[in-house]
């Protein structure tokens, strides 16, 4: 696959030249960039993938956790859970990933493996408390320039949902700890319900899994009404299921889709491509959103 760079992108966007960046239809990307800058800030809402999208996929060689990753690898979790979970993520992972599968045969797969994992979670009857303890003493990570994101949607009002299928607790306190939780930042995401003492009983509401984001989205029709005025989306993610985060869009106009592509580079790279507008190749960097947040504001 060879990228086509036009004048265009060398000239407005040359981050689009990095060695990471791979696009099917250069052509497209430039046509939806334009009309979107064309269109200004107040036209425009960015929906973005949490875990391996805003965070990190590896530092120093070393593979970051997710949300869940954090709680289940801190002091909240007793050695014996810490294998289970780690089992389990052994186990349904490289399902996840795998492209020899369909999304419908994973669905099942997918909702066994967050139910289990969140049985494990309220059995261990973790505390409110211990989260803010986990995600300080963990090795979670925004990618590098998250600060430039936040800020610069900040500043340009520009709503920013982070859609998670992760635990939204841990994704505040993350943010929190980062200093970017400002007040154009909305979250979708799985959230634990705790009792009068504090200890987890449950999750709230439906279940948002990896492959049921349209699902979530429609849940939330209240939001996307809000944003009607604003029907440019800048689309971030790094799994085919996050493709579904804008499915509650009204009278969406123009969309551009950037994904990471963090794993399993060779076996799904065209399935990427064929999906993403621009494709990420190991890339821990924000630049590239950076570059192209700050084109169309
Ligand atoms: O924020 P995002 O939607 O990416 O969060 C989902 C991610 O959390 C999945 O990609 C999955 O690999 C990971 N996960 C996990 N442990 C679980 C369930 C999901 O690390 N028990
Ligand atoms: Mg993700």
């Amino acid at each position: 696959m060879v990228t086509v760079i036009t004048a265009f992108f060398r000239k407005m966007i040359p981050e689009l030249s990095n060695p990471s960046v791979c696009m099917k239809d250069p052509q497209r990307v430039q046509k939806v960039l334009q009309s979107i800058a064309e269109a200004g800030a107040n036209k425009l809402q960015v929906i973005s993938d949490f875990d391996m999208t805003l965070t990190r996929f590896s530092y120093n060689g070393k593979r970051c956790p997710t949300c869940h990753n954090i709680l289940d690898n801190s002091r909240a979790i007793s050695s014996e859970c810490k294998q289970k979970l780690a089992d389990l993520l052994k186990t349904y992972y490289p399902i996840e990933i795998d492209t020899s599968l369909s999304v419908e045969e994973k669905l099942p797969l997918m909702v066994e493996w967050w139910t289990k994992a969140h049985d494990l979670l309220v059995e261990q009857k973790v505390r409110k408390d211990q989260l803010a303890e986990a995600v300080h003493e963990s090795e979670a990570r925004l990618r590098d320039g998250y600060e430039f994101f936040f800020n610069h949607l900040h500043k340009h009002d520009v709503p920013l949902l982070i859609f998670s299928a992760g635990i939204g607790d841990i994704l505040e306190e993350v943010i929190r700890h980062f200093n970017v939780f400002l007040s154009n930042v909305k979250i979708f995401s799985n959230y634990m319900d705790f009792d009068e003492s504090g200890t987890l009983r449950a999750f709230k509401g439906e279940l948002i899994h990896v492959y049921n984001k349209r699902e979530g989205a429609l849940l939330n029709t209240g939001h996307f009404q809000e944003l009607r005025t604003r029907p440019n989306v800048l689309l971030l993610g790094d799994s085919i299921g996050d493709l579904n985060m804008a499915d509650g869009v009204q009278d969406m106009q123009n969309i551009l889709k950037i994904g990471f592509l963090n794993d399993k580079v060779e076996e799904r790279k065209q399935t990427y491509l064929d999906s993403y507008d621009i494709v990420l190749v190991k890339d821990e960097t924000m630049d590239v959103p950076n570059a192209i947040v700050l084109y169309l504001t």
